[in-house]
């Protein structure tokens, strides 16, 4: 498979759940944006730049920033995503905010045009990660910021666990679709996850002409009452929800049972905690 095909095959599985996205990543997604645009230190009256917009959860908190005289662009390759972006700005009858179908590797927008370019959890989808920090350089005025976010280096214990049972009960015989997405997904890693690592992600932003480059990490955490909501959140949208769906019901119940009985031993009498590893960076043209 080449980058293009797995490409498209991830794109089609963001459309996928473009119904059930904001419901179930929002309670994830939302306070990562929150703290972006916070970092991002957005001025009344600026231009700014969401890159792999999605349904436009950091694009409308940084709409909030910019005020009346600003503008927000959320650009994203994913149609049914920004559909739901552009019926939430119909709804809130917000002029000043468009959203673009475009990829971030490759956008038809003028050079030096933007006071601020953002992206949550966006870099980390691109198969094109230099690329994207190259043309995120090109849109930036003079002094503009570039600011974004994704996972760090280390992965959380209950990651480790989670992964560890689902991948002895991962449908044996998958169909085609199934095969090909679990191909892009693991391109896809192949082809970001050595950003995850800081000095990385730094010497990427400094070869696409940065400067004042900044990364530093994070722990928010998310508290799941219930190990069955943390599953359900897990199950939710993407490649888990295609594999659960080529599962046998026997072979589902069986999995969610292995899954509670490894995830219970981690739950305080809060639930059970996750605290994720945030990577932040931050750098000016
Ligand atoms: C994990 S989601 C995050 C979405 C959004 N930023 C949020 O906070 O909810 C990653 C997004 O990046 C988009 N994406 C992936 N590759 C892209 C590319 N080359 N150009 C633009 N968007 C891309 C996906 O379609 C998806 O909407």
């Amino acid at each position: 498979m080449n980058v293009e095909e797995a490409e498209k095959v991830l794109t089609e599985i963001f459309d996928d759940s473009a119904e059930t996205y904001d419901c179930c990543e929002t309670q994830v997604f939302e306070p990562l944006a929150e703290e972006l645009v916070r970092r991002a230190e957005i001025k009344e009256g600026s231009r700014v730049l969401d890159l792999g917009t999605g349904t436009g959860i950091a694009a409308f908190k940084a709409l909030e920033k910019v005020g009346p005289d600003g503008y927000v662009l959320g650009i994203d390759v994913a149609a049914g995503l920004l559909a739901v972006a552009e019926e939430k700005a119909k709804r809130k009858d917000a002029e000043n905010i468009e959203f673009k179908r475009m990829s971030m590797s490759s956008m038809d927008l003028s050079a030096d045009s933007f006071d601020r370019v953002i992206g949550n959890f966006s870099l980390c989808c691109s198969f094109y990660y230099e690329r994207a920090l190259g043309e995120a350089h090109r849109v930036l005025k003079p002094g503009g910021r570039l600011t974004y976010s994704h996972d760090g280096p280390s992965q959380n214990p209950l990651d480790t666990v989670f992964d560890a049972v689902y991948s002895k009960h991962k449908v044996k015989e998958p169909s085609e679709r199934l095969g090909q997405t679990r191909e892009a997904d693991s391109l896809q890693a192949t082809h970001w996850s050595r950003f995850k690592d800081p000095f990385a992600a730094l010497d990427a932003l400094e070869a696409a002409g940065f400067r004042e480059r900044e990364a530093s990490i994070s722990y928010p955490q998310w508290i799941f009452h219930e190990v069955e909501a943390y599953l359900d959140y897990r199950f939710t949208g993407g490649l888990s929800e295609l594999e659960l769906s080529e599962m046998g019901p026997r072979q589902r119940d069986k999995l969610r049972k292995r899954l509670i009985e490894s995830l219970n031993p981690l739950s305080s009498k809060d639930g059970l905690v996750v605290r994720q590893e945030i990577l932040h960076l931050s750098c000016q043209k």
